[in-house]
């Protein structure tokens, strides 16, 4: 294999050929049931799904995942797409992380594509379709760039990449364009030897989105929200859809939400 003489592109390449000689690692998520359920933790790299219904506990869930990940030395990049980057500082801040100081360090950083949405929308001089709103704030592309620059910046590090979440990209396109886009998450995540975690609604887009999604992730878990619209008892059952090419049982684990954040049974439901 002959290098190019480019001086800036000679460490990436010498990069890329000490990546291809790592083995694949399990990274612990520190969610005991959830760690036996995927034989130890999420699989890096690897791009993993976390689908659920309208306030099943995804977001609480990837929460609680960066902080633990934080905990353990990762470089996380949070996209903060359905709710503004502040709300998620709050929400780690619950699990005892200070995103401020994270921040700071350079261990944590946010793309805020909600505030950037709302930005648009003040910026508008007149009345505006949402569709338009909509289509102007989310690119695949500004997606794409963001993380490509942590991804260099962090090379070498663990890194943890969480977008929360796609819904909103996904409502726009065909099938086909989230099919490709997943791939190139997919691309990313074995170039920098990362966890991306995309989180997506079920039963808001067309059953074939879904299904790609499920198709180019390597691993998928699915939050059903125990009586939908209920939010006086937030909790459910998980289900490990897709675990690599393992064969998984489709046992339903029952999960509560508390301040701790999820807590999941080791017991399937019957
Ligand atoms: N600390 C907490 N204690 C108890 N309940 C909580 C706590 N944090 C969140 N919840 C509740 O858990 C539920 C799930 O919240 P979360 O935002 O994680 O769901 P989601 O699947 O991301 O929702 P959405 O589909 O709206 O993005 C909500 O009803 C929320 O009010
Ligand atoms: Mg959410």
């Amino acid at each position: 294999m002959t290098f190019c003489r480019n001086k800036s592109t000679f460490p990436l390449n010498r990069h890329i050929k000490v990546l291809r000689s790592e083995a694949a690692a399990t990274e612990p998520t520190g969610i005991t049931a959830l760690d036996s359920l995927l034989g130890g933790g999420i699989p890096r790299p690897s791009a993993t799904g976390i689908i659920g219904s309208v306030g099943s506990g995804k977001s609480t869930l990837a929460q609680q995942l960066v902080v633990n990940m934080l905990q353990r030395d990762f470089r996380v990049l949070y996209y903060a797409i359905d709710e503004p980057a502040a709300d998620v500082r709050t929400g780690l801040a619950e699990f005892g992380a200070d995103a401020a100081k994270q921040e700071a360090d350079g261990h944590l950083a946010f793309v805020d594509i909600f505030s950037l949405g709302v930005e648009r929308l003040a910026d508008s001089q007149q009345p505006t379709e949402p569709e338009t709103i909509v289509d102007t704030t989310f690119k695949f592309s500004d997606l794409v760039s963001q993380g490509r620059n942590f991804t260099l910046k962090h090379l070498g590090k663990k890194q943890f990449v969480v977008l929360d979440s796609l819904t909103p990209f996904f409502l726009m396109v065909e099938a086909k364009r989230v099919f490709q886009f997943g791939q190139v998450l997919k691309y990313a995540t074995r170039f920098a030897r990362a966890i991306g975690i995309a989180v997506l609604h079920t039963k808001v887009l067309n059953e074939t989105i879904e299904n790609a999604m499920v198709s180019f992730a390597d691993v998928v878990l699915e939050l059903e929200k125990k009586r939908p619209l209920d939010l006086s008892s937030p909790g459910g059952t998980l289900k490990i859809v897709k675990l690599g090419k393992s064969k998984v049982p489709p046992s339903a684990y029952p999960y509560e939400i508390t301040s701790r954040g999820i807590e999941i049974s080791q017991t399937p439901l019957a």
